[in-house]
């Protein structure tokens, strides 16, 4: 991510959270925080790794200190980590036994499989491919006597429970096994594959605590050592092998889902093209364009391989040979020229009728894209197809333009500069029930930043007041950090507050400051629409539980 504007005292870039084409992701060095004001996701260093990691608050701690050569303790309590860390364990050394099942004599029938199919030994090792034995209790005995429980099998998908009362057997069987491994070289998850026919053809692990489908790819772990300057995006593992067996080291897999838009960010943190290589059959086409829209949000260039009498990758590559899939790669279509041609398979261009709604669908395509150069030429090659005078495409795309630019400028303003943008936002991290109150509290806490020496004799108005419990709980979180430190620091505050509380938070602290002469009169009139809107709220019996409740919290002192 680059910052790449400054504006006062912040830096601008785009945000890594959502897609957008002009920056609103600021980072205030002085403040230590960051806050985008598109998606309105906020926060210090640690819930920028969690976030962008999707780790946990201790796992960004630990994912932290690493980065630096530290350690982080123990704390006794926190096993959650452990566990994690036991089951990456575990899931590398099933992974090591299915390999070493697969070199084995009794892994004939599954190397004979990785024979007929062509893969190489040398991809049986960069992939570590295994065979999973057909037996009810290989793995699970193998495991158990590396000292792993059942429990702790059971946990990483890795057994499931049986029939009979407390028993357990193997969740692959006689099975060829993909490894899946993310960009840091944990193994978190298998697929495995049956020798043949059979159902189901392909076997995956469950979500668990490490393995999370819609986040990861297969193949990034190589794909992105890659040099090519694009990513080639395929369905199936066996494609994505044979591609990285022919030298296309570039090629990665959604995990049998169609691509999630979190999985199109984590491509988009390696290059910025990618070649989408699906299956040609109906369902391929159909998952190539929700692709499509998904990796253009997030300013990725994307092409259309097409690869006639073949259904996928693998089984082109078989037919026509490396070379022949390298021109092919090289010549594939820009997404343009593709969704050009799937709006024109819809419409018979003999009827003057529909020759006519499709010059309008497809110039609504052009008009919509953001290149003057791209628009020109796809112009000229529609009134080509449409058989008409390129004039009246391009006055026709020009016109859908405008109309667009005008819409996207008026939405924007509505969003964007609307003054009271923080109660209109869509996408707010903390909803209110009481907005005037909120309003007046989200005040009280601005101040606390601007003129932390009107709360530090002691609490204007107390957090248990407050009518949101999520800026009780900021509010509450601050005042103990002032009241034993003195100094405010709000990254500090990412292992107490929840992320969306740290976001509401950073936009508080974003709010316009107020003059020096107008906070202590700003104070009193804000305590006072909260304890005039708590006069008319709940009756007492709640508000005692509510204040137990933010006591509870720890870091208030209580
Ligand atoms: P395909 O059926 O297209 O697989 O499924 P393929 O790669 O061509 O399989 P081979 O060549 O016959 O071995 C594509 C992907 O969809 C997921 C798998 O990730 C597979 O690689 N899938 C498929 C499943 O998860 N479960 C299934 O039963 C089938
Ligand atoms: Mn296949």
């Amino acid at each position: 991510m680059r910052l790449t504007k400054r504006s006062g005292a912040n830096l601008f870039g785009l945000c890594p959270f959502h897609s957008e084409k002009t920056p609103s992701f600021s980072v205030s060095p002085e403040k230590q925080i960051y806050h985008c004001f598109g998606c309105g996701k906020g926060g210090g260093v640690i819930n920028f790794i969690m976030e962008i990691e999707g780790l946990s608050f201790r796992e960004a701690v630990e994912f932290l200190a690493k980065r630096v050569g530290m350690e982080v303790p123990d704390e006794r309590g926190d096993t959650e980590s452990r566990k994690r860390e036991r089951m990456l364990a575990l899931n590398k050394d099933a992974a090591r036994f299915f390999h070493s099942r697969l070199t084995d004599p009794s892994g004939a029938p599954a190397q004979d499989y990785v024979n007929r199919r062509g893969i190489a030994p040398k991809m049986v090792r960069t992939f570590g491919l295994g065979f999973a034995p057909d037996s009810w209790d290989a793995l699970l005995k193998a495991m158990t006597a590396l000292g792993y429980t059942r429990q702790e099998m059971f946990d990483a998908g890795l057994i499931r429970v049986g029939k009979k009362e407390g028993s357990f057997y193997d969740t692959f069987r006689n099975r060829l096994m993909f490894p899946v491994i993310d960009i840091r070289g944990n193994v978190i998850g298998f697929s495995g594959r049956i020798l043949g026919d059979g159902e189901p053809k392909y076997m995956n692990s469950p979500e668990t605590m490490v393995f999370n489908k819609s986040r990861n790819l297969f193949a990034i772990n190589l794909a992105k050592k890659t040099k090519a300057p694009y990513f080639i995006l395929a369905e199936g593992n066996v494609d994505v092998l044979m591609m990285h067996q022919a030298g296309f080291d570039s090629a990665v897999a959604s995990l049998g889902t169609s691509l999630t838009p979190e999985q199109a960010r984590l491509i988009s943190r390696y290059t910025g093209e990618v070649v989408i290589a699906y299956d040609s059959d109906g369902a391929g086409q159909k998952a190539s364009q929700r692709a499509i829209g998904i990796l253009e949000k997030l300013d990725i260039k994307v092409r259309i391989l097409h690869m006639e009498g073949a259904k996928d990758p693998d089984e082109f590559i078989r037919k026509n040979g490396a070379e022949v899939f390298r021109s092919l790669l090289e010549s594939s279509e820009n997404h343009v020229e593709y969704r050009l041609r799937a709006i024109q398979a819809k419409y018979d261009l003999k009827n003057d009728e529909q020759r006519v709604a499709f010059l309008k669908e497809a110039a609504g395509l052009l008009a919509s894209l953001p290149n003057q150069l791209e628009r020109e030429v796809y112009s000229m090659r529609l009134a080509e197809t449409a058989r008409v005078p390129a004039q009246v495409v391009e006055d026709e795309v020009a016109r859908l333009r405008k109309s667009r630019l005008s819409r996207e400028k008026k939405q924007y303003e509505r969003e964007e500069l609307s003054p009271v943008r923080n109660l209109q936002r869509r996408e707010r991290s903390v909803r209110y029930e009481n907005v005037r109150s909120a309003k007046a509290e989200e005040g009280v806490i601005a101040l606390l930043f601007q003129d932390p020496e009107l709360f530090r004799e002691r609490d204007p108005v107390p957090p248990e007041d407050f009518s949101s419990p999520e800026l009780g709980r900021i509010y509450a979180a601050l005042l103990s950090q002032l009241r034993s430190g003195g100094e405010l620091s709000p990254p500090l505050l990412a292992g107490q507050l929840s992320q969306d509380e740290m976001s509401c938070l950073t936009e508080i602290i974003g709010s316009p400051e107020m003059t020096q002469g107008s906070r202590a009169k700003a104070l009193a009139d804000y305590i006072e629409v909260i304890k005039s809107e708590r006069s008319k709220a709940a009756p007492q019996d709640d508000l005692r539980a509510m204040a137990a409740k933010y006591r509870q919290k720890k870091g208030y002192g209580g």
